[in-house]
């Protein structure tokens, strides 16, 4: 397999280069090498390299940002999709590309399931939603993946800010009225070599197994860092106003997941700890 890999610089993009076995020709192209929103970029790129899969790992990802930046956000995560879609209807080429849990609003008590309504509440769940829409009236051959809290080796997220905040404070405030499932960008780009391998179609809900709050995520991080003398204490969202709101409930289901591979994900809590011990060895 040839696969075109957009957004290889990322914290997801950048473990899926290096998690997609050696016998696929993989050629990664970020910010530098291509700008998605542009149509004839998308069809230039394409064109040159001939993939039977493109990853689309490219996104605009600052939740918050993309409140008082809709135009942008929108042209990468929406707009942006048109263009690769359309370039792959004409040549049939499969497309992976990644979705979010937050294109729903969190009013569920159970995990939410692949055909689920959406109904985002911020501007990035609507770009993103969008960017789905697009994806699914234009193609056939598509894999649509929902994940969420990511976190990786590579890029900013929740663990790397809690621990560089414990470096500075003995006391952190972090909210428990969002429940979601932490997942590890390592173990779902083992994922998606998976439902590659698999030629599975369709929408799949894909994170580390379980769900917690930050709060409990938080406490966590510190625990396995033995960074005991942290104290974090559990607040409500409305005592952290943030420009973009968030999903109080946002687990995944991965039933079907699991049903189409034969496969579960590890539990967040042991994703965590491998986290840990490869940022450990990285320092
Ligand atoms: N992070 C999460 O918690 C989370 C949760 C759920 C779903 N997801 C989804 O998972 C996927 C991967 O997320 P991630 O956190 O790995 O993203 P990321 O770290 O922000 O990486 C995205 C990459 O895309 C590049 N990019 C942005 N605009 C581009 C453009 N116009 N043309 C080409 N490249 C462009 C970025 O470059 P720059 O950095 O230079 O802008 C960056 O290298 C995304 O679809 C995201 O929506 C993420």
């Amino acid at each position: 397999m040839r696969i075109l890999l957009l957004g290889h610089k990322g914290m997801l993009g950048s473990d899926l280069l290096l998690k997609l076995p050696k016998e696929h020709e993989v050629v990664g192209m970020d910010k530098e090498e291509i700008d998605i929103v542009s149509p004839d970029e998308c069809v230039k790129a394409i064109k040159e390299i001939e993939p039977n899969i493109v990853i689309n790992a490219a996104a605009y990802t600052n939740v918050d940002g993309c409140e008082s930046a809709k135009e942008e956000c929108f042209a990468v995560n929406a707009e942006a999709v048109k263009n690769i879609a359309q370039v792959c209807r004409n040549k049939n080429i499969r497309i992976i590309h990644f979705s979010t849990d937050y294109v729903f609003d969190g009013t569920a008590k159970q995990p939410y399931k692949e055909d689920d309504q959406c109904n985002p509440i911020n501007a990035y769940g609507e770009s993103k939603l969008a960017g789905e829409r697009y994806l699914q009236s234009l193609v056939d051959n598509y894999v649509l993946i929902r994940t969420s809290w990511l976190y990786g080796v590579k890029g900013k997220n929740f663990v790397q800010t809690i621990l560089e905040k414990a470096k500075t404070t003995t006391t952190l405030s972090v909210v428990d009225d969002q429940v979601g499932s932490p997942t590890y960008t390592k173990d779902l780009a083992a994922a998606v070599d998976l439902l590659i391998n698999q030629n599975l179609k369709g929408i799949f809900h894909i994170t580390n197994r379980g769900s917690c709050s930050w709060y409990q995520f938080a406490v966590k991080i510190l625990q396995e860092s033995g960074l005991d003398d942290v104290k974090v204490t559990s607040i409500k969202s409305d005592k952290l106003p943030r420009p973009a709101m968030r999903p109080a409930y946002s687990v995944l289901s991965m039933q079907k997941f699991i049903a189409a591979t034969g496969k579960t994900m590890q539990p967040w809590q042991l994703a965590l700890q491998d986290y840990l011990k490869s940022i450990k060895q990285l320092n």
